[in-house]
């Protein structure tokens, strides 16, 4: 079938990617799918774009999505890009797709669900209840505390050897702006943002911390964020000690909310150890894939 590729404009731009869209349609102009990428422009991640490509399911096994993913390479090498990565349900037709069509597979992600009505919640309050010598917990809601916010951001360099296994991921560089960006992207979806986080007693800086965003209703299934602890106080248990504050804040605040839900890569054995304790149940994977060019 002759497929007609058009690019579009998209205004989804933020403040460190931008994305650039096509839709496909067969030859009487009706849409059939659509490829976006995201190209990242933040320093460290210069070299990589995003794709997401979809396919109505009557179109399927047409050769709709290679057109679609012609256009998009192009583009990512038009961009000076080193890496284009996709993530799609492991064994589905995304992976199968994405493999036949030259990807390699860098990256599985296990995720993850607390049904909260089960947790053991008597487990998770012991857990934030142990002492850990030399730190205390805090917690805070939406954007960080200005007097917080140059801690914080220095903070979160302890995401940057998170396990990616072989993506060609890059750095992101944090400093205190990107730190309120996402925060406010967080509030303009109208979700809620909250914060956990793990301060050494000896200088009141944040070594640690866990993020959970929550529907703005306070129903449904919240999704954890970013957990990390930077590495000169890892082995202190300050992961698990977070993430049950975490879980504790939420049931507390969201009496309504049916779930938590994370995701975390496979070889990150840390995470999925602190997951399994608290009762996470895996629900599904992901394989991110990796096109070199
Ligand atoms: C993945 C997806 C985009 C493929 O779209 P498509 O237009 O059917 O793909 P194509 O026709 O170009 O397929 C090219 C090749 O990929 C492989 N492929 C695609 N779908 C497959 C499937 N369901 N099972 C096995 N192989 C498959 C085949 O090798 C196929 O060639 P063939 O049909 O000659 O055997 C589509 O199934 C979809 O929208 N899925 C949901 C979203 C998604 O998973 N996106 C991918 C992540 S970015």
């Amino acid at each position: 079938m002759p497929i007609q590729i058009t690019a579009l404009t998209d205004p989804a731009s933020r403040p460190s990617s931008f994305r650039l869209a096509w839709v496909a349609a067969d030859p009487d102009g009706n849409p059939a799918g659509s490829a976006y990428l995201r190209v990242f422009t933040g320093a460290g991640q210069d070299h990589l774009a995003e794709l997401a490509l979809a396919v109505h399911p009557a179109e399927r096994r047409k050769g709709v999505a290679t057109a679609l993913l012609e256009q998009a390479l192009a583009a990512a090498t038009a961009e000076s890009r080193r890496s284009v990565i996709a993530e799609a349900d492991a064994d589905s037709a995304g992976a199968k797709f994405l493999a036949a069509r030259g990807a390699r597979k860098v990256l599985t992600l296990t995720f993850g669900r607390l049904a909260l009505a089960d947790a053991d919640m008597d487990a998770v309050a012991a857990a934030v209840a142990q002492p850990h010598p030399g730190y205390r917990l805090i917690a805070w809601d939406g954007a960080v505390a200005d007097e917080l916010a140059q801690t914080y951001a220095e903070s979160r360099r302890a995401m940057d050897d998170m396990p990616m296994d072989d993506t060609d991921y890059g750095t992101t560089t944090w400093d205190v702006d990107r730190v309120r960006e996402v925060a406010k992207a967080v509030a303009d979806r109208g979700e809620l943002l909250h914060t956990v986080a793990a301060v050494a007693e000896e200088d009141g800086s944040i070594v640690g911390f866990t993020e959970l965003v929550v529907e703005g209703d306070g129903e449904g299934d919240g999704q954890h964020y970013g957990t990390g602890v930077l590495p000169e106080h890892r082995g202190h248990g300050l992961g698990a000690w977070m993430k049950a504050e975490s879980i504790r804040l939420a049931r507390e605040t969201h009496p309504r909310l049916a779930g938590l839900l994370t995701d975390t890569a496979d070889s990150n054995t840390y995470m999925r150890a602190v997951n399994d304790r608290f009762g996470y149940a895996p629900t599904h994977k992901t394989v991110t894939y990796q096109f070199d060019l």
